[in-house]
C-alpha cells in the first residue's frame, strides 16, 4: 500500500475537523444557524460569546498542522485584509487590546517624532473616567499623566464640553478614549479640539469594530477627510467612516466578547501616517530598529552599513534597538482564526444592530424605570427612529452591548436587577470598571503619587454610570428565543417590585 502524501492527510484531517465542528459547536453558530435547544431559565444567555462555525475550527487546525507558530503568513494576510476592509494604511497584530493600547501610547513616545509632538514624561493625555482600565493604564505605564474628564451618562461617551478646560498648554499632547460599548464618541468635536491644539488622537476601537460616524461633508473636509470608508454608501451630504479611521492611531481587541475573535488578540491601526507604523512595530517587536518581516533579512538593503547609537559601524541591523520595546506578538494560528472571522464581520454587524433594536423596542414600555443609552448626537428614540441634534453629525453603532440605567426614583437598584438577572441565567455586565478613579489601583496611585494623574472637573456622569448602569448582550449568537426570554424576565422583574 502506498503511503498517503502529507497533503492528502491534511485534507482528510480538515474534512474530519469540519465534520466534528458541525456536530460539536452548533450552539456557537450565528443566531440564524444556532440549532441548539433553548430552555428558558436553564440554558444560560451569556452577555457575549464566541460565534464561529467549522471555518474557524478548520483554520485553526490547518495552521496548527502547518506549525509555523510565530506570526507569519496568516498574520501578514490578516493585517492586509483588516487594514483594507477598515480603510487604514496599516494594521499591526498584537496579542490583546490592552497590548494594542500600550503599543499605541508607546508609539507617541518615540524619539523619532518631532520634539514638539513627542509624548514626554509628565506630558498629559486627556481621557474619560468611566470605562475599561487598560484604556488608561498605558498612559501611566508610558510615563505620561492621564487627565480625566467626565462621561455623559446618556451616551456613555466623553463630555466634550469639558475638553477645553482639561487642556494645559505645553503639556497636553494627546487624547485617548474608547467608543463606549460601540457608540462612537463625538468625533467631530474631539477632532476639532485636537486640530486646534495640535494633539494626537488615539481611538480605542476595541468595542466598536463596524461602527460608523458621519460628519457633514464640509466639516469633515475641514478636518482632512474627503472620502467614505471602503464600501460605505454615500448619501451626498455626509462623509461616513468607520470608527478607528478618524484618529492617528486606533486599537482593536479580538478577545471573545468582541466583534470578532481569535481567542486572545488585538491590533493597532495606523490610520494615515506610515512612519507611525515603523515606531509601533518597533515597540511591538522588542524595540528593534530593523523592520524585516519574520524570516526575512536585509529589507533596508544596508543591514551591515548602519551606525546608530554608539555601536560600531556595520553592527548587524537585526540587533539594533531604537526603542525600549516589548514582545507583544500573537501566534499565526490566531491570525488564521481571525481571517475566518473577518469574513463574517458584515453579518455580525447587522446582527448586533438588530439585537439592540429588538431589546430597545421590547423595553419601550419600561421607560418609567430605565433610561436607555442613545447613540451620540441622538436626542431621543421613538418607535424605532432616532431624533438627531442640530450638529448634522450621526453615529451608527455596531453595539457591543445594550446598556440601561436604573432610574434614580425606581423602586429597585441596579444591584437588585443584577441579582434577578443572575438568578434567571441572563448574562449582564457593568460598564467595566465604572468610574476608574474609584478603583483600588487608582485610589492607591493617587495616594502614593498624586501628580501621576489629574482630574479635570466633576465626575457625576461617570459615577452615575457606575451606580446605575448595566448592559446586556447584543452579540451575534443571540437567538430570537433568547431575546424574548430577556424581555420577559425584565418585565417580570419590574412587575414583581412593590
Ligand atoms: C474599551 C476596551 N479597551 C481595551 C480592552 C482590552 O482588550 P483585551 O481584553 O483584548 O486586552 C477592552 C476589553 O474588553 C475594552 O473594552
Amino acid at each position: 500500500m502506498t503511503k498517503p502524501s502529507a497533503e492528502a492527510l491534511k485534507a482528510e484531517i480538515l474534512r474530519l475537523t469540519r465534520e466534528f465542528a458541525a456536530l460539536q459547536h452548533g450552539a456557537n453558530r450565528p443566531s440564524e444557524e444556532n440549532d441548539a435547544p433553548f430552555v428558558p431559565g436553564t440554558t444560560p444567555v451569556p452577555y457575549a460569546a464566541r460565534v464561529f462555525d467549522a471555518e474557524e475550527v478548520t483554520a485553526a487546525v490547518g495552521s496548527a498542522l502547518d506549525f509555523w507558530l510565530t506570526l507569519g503568513p496568516e498574520g501578514e494576510a490578516f493585517e492586509r485584509e483588516f487594514a483594507a476592509g477598515l480603510g487604514v494604511k496599516h494594521t499591526l497584530l498584537v496579542n490583546s487590546g490592552s497590548s494594542a493600547n500600550l503599543v499605541a501610547v508607546a508609539t507617541l513616545t518615540s524619539p523619532k517624532l518631532p520634539a514638539a509632538r513627542r509624548l514626554l514624561p509628565d506630558d498629559e493625555v486627556i481621557t474619560v473616567a468611566a470605562g475599561f482600565p487598560t484604556t488608561v493604564a498605558p498612559i501611566i505605564q508610558c510615563g505620561a499623566v492621564p487627565v480625566f474628564i467626565d462621561n455623559d451618562p446618556v451616551t456613555g461617551n466623553v463630555r466634550v464640553d469639558q475638553l477645553e478646560s482639561a487642556f494645559a498648554a505645553g503639556r497636553t499632547k494627546a487624547v485617548m478614549m474608547a467608543h463606549t460599548l460601540g457608540n462612537p464618541f463625538d468625533l467631530g468635536a474631539v477632532l476639532e479640539f485636537c486640530r486646534r491644539h495640535d494633539l494626537w488622537l488615539i481611538e480605542d476601537n476595541c468595542d466598536a469594530l463596524g461602527s460608523t460616524y458621519s460628519l457633514p461633508r464640509e466639516r469633515a473636509q475641514a478636518l482632512g477627510f474627503s472620502e467614505n470608508s471602503p464600501g460605505l454608501p454615500s448619501d451626498g451630504v455626509h462623509i461616513t467612516r468607520y470608527t478607528g479611521t478618524w484618529g492617528d492611531l486606533s486599537t482593536q481587541s479580538f478577545y471573545p466578547p468582541h466583534h470578532l475573535t481569535m481567542g486572545e488578540g488585538g491590533a493597532v491601526n495606523i490610520v494615515q501616517r506610515p512612519p507611525l507604523k515603523t515606531y509601533a512595530e518597533s515597540f511591538r517587536d522588542w524595540g528593534r530598529d530593523c523592520w524585516c518581516a519574520s524570516g526575512k533579512d536585509d529589507t533596508c538593503g544596508k543591514r551591515f552599513q548602519w551606525q546608530l547609537g554608539e555601536l560600531p559601524r556595520g553592527y548587524d541591523h537585526k540587533y539594533i534597538y531604537s526603542h525600549l520595546g516589548y514582545n507583544l506578538k500573537p501566534l499565526d494560528l490566531q491570525a488564521a482564526i481571525g481571517r475566518a472571522q473577518l469574513r463574517k464581520l458584515p453579518g455580525f454587524t447587522i446582527a448586533r444592530k438588530r439585537h439592540w433594536q429588538a431589546l430597545r423596542d421590547g423595553l419601550a414600555d419600561l421607560e418609567g424605570f430605565f433610561e436607555f443609552t442613545l447613540p451620540t448626537h441622538a436626542r431621543r428614540w421613538q418607535r424605532g427612529e432616532f431624533e438627531w441634534d442640530d450638529s448634522g453629525a450621526r453615529a451608527d453603532p455596531s453595539w457591543f452591548g445594550f446598556m440601561l440605567r436604573v432610574r434614580a426614583d425606581a423602586p429597585f437598584t441596579s444591584t437588585d436587577l443584577a441579582r434577578h438577572l443572575d438568578a434567571r441565567k441572563i448574562g449582564h455586565r457593568r460598564l467595566f470598571g465604572g468610574n476608574l478613579l474609584r478603583q483600588p489601583a487608582f485610589v492607591q496611585l493617587r495616594r502614593e503619587r498624586p501628580q501621576a494623574l489629574r482630574v479635570a472637573g466633576e465626575m457625576t456622569g461617570a459615577d452615575e454610570l457606575m451606580e446605575r448602569a448595566l448592559f446586556l448582550g447584543t452579540f451575534p449568537g443571540l437567538t430570537p428565543a433568547m431575546l424574548a426570554y430577556e424581555l420577559e424576565v425584565l418585565h417580570e422583574f419590574v412587575r414583581s417590585r412593590p
